[in-house]
């Protein structure tokens, strides 16, 4: 193994964002450990790992001994798991405890920062339990880097915009569509968590992924996506008020999106506070990495559209 190098484990690799930052480790020269359920459905992007180089760890996180010697073997975990895994973390950091060798965890944040937000209650019960993780962590002290990786760029742009559906002339605004946004590129995403990881700046820190160019708005967002395709959107507005009604008389988990929509795309919580003390901002960390911008995000979608995905939750 070479200076820089870090032996890797990623937990929920082969999830949506976990393949990008799996993907992003291998690219950055480290040897990469995936552990990943023995009847995971995701056989060929296992293959296509195995193919690049990583190792497959097969196992659940119940199962403790196998953590155990899993985390023995390597430097750095990153948690990658689905909200609906988010608690089964505690099981990670039990075996963390006692493999006693890890030099930095990654819990599973990558959305807006939970310790700076507050919303509405079922966003709010989703953001309790990371920060439930969170609160674990620092009082195991085992070393972490607490990642706000804020909006996944094209998950929403294809939540907001529909460009797989090319004929779709209608187009959702949540709230007056002026709060600002901060979207980034999955893959972008998963190469700054890999620096990050491994950045020993960055050692019991809180980092956000908020390039100032990457903040838009909704109407900012349709309006570049006009220009782009030279056409023109009916947008039909959902009023705060709605969307509020919505989280309140939704059933449980349903309520949770909307509970997230309202706090990103009306309150603008993802890019509405100071980022100060010892937070870091990452866009200018690496000198020879940068954030793709929402209007390069947008050639993609023009080009080779991303498929569109729905996170879990429940
Ligand atoms: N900021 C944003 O815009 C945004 C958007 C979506 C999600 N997120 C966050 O990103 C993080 C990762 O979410 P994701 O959507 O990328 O995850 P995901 O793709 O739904 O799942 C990740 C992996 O978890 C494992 N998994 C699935 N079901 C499981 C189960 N029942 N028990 C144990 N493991 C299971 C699977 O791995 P194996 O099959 O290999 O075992 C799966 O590939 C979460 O914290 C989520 O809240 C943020």
């Amino acid at each position: 193994m070479k200076q820089n190098e870090s032996k890797i484990l990623i937990f929920g690799g082969t999830g949506y964002i976990g393949s990008h930052m799996v993907k992003a480790s291998i690219k950055l020269g480290h040897p990469t450990y995936v552990f990943t359920r023995p009847d995971s459905d995701k056989k060929d992007l296992i293959r296509e790992f195995q193919s690049m180089g990583a190792i497959i760890i097969k196992g659940r996180v119940e199962e403790h001994d196998k953590l155990v010697e899993a985390l023995r073997e390597v430097d750095i975990v990153i948690s990658a798991l689905a909200y609906p895994q988010v608690l089964d973390q505690l099981k990670i950091l039990e075996a963390i405890k006692i493999a006693g060798n890890i030099k930095r965890f990654l819990p599973s944040d990558f959305g807006v920062e939970e310790d700076r937000v507050s919303a509405l209650p079922p966003f709010e019960a989703f953001l309790d339990k990371k920060r439930r993780i969170r609160r674990a962590i620092e009082e195991a002290k085992i070393p972490y880097t607490f990642i706000s990786a804020n909006c996944y760029g094209s998950y929403f742009i294809n939540y907001l915009l529909n460009p797989s559906h090319p004929n779709k002339q209608e187009i959702t605004v949540y709230g007056s569509g002026e709060a600002k946004a901060v979207l980034n590129y999955e893959q972008d995403i998963g190469m700054y968590t890999i620096k990050v990881a491994t950045d020993p700046r960055m050692h019991n820190r809180i980092v956000i992924f908020r390039p100032s160019e990457n903040a838009v708005s909704q109407l900012e967002l349709i309006s570049l996506w006009e220009k782009k395709t030279g056409k023109i959107f009916k947008k039909t507005h959902i009023s705060e008020e709605e969307i509020v009604t919505l989280s309140q008389t939704l059933p449980d988990p349903q309520n949770i999106p909307v509970s997230i929509l309202h706090s990103v795309f009306v309150k603008g919580a993802t890019a509405d506070f100071e980022i100060g003390g010892d937070d870091v901002e990452a866009s200018s960390l690496y000198p020879d990495l940068k954030f793709s911008t929402v209007d390069e995000m947008l050639d993609v979608f023009l080009k080779n559209p991303p498929k569109p995905a729905s996170a879990a939750f429940e």
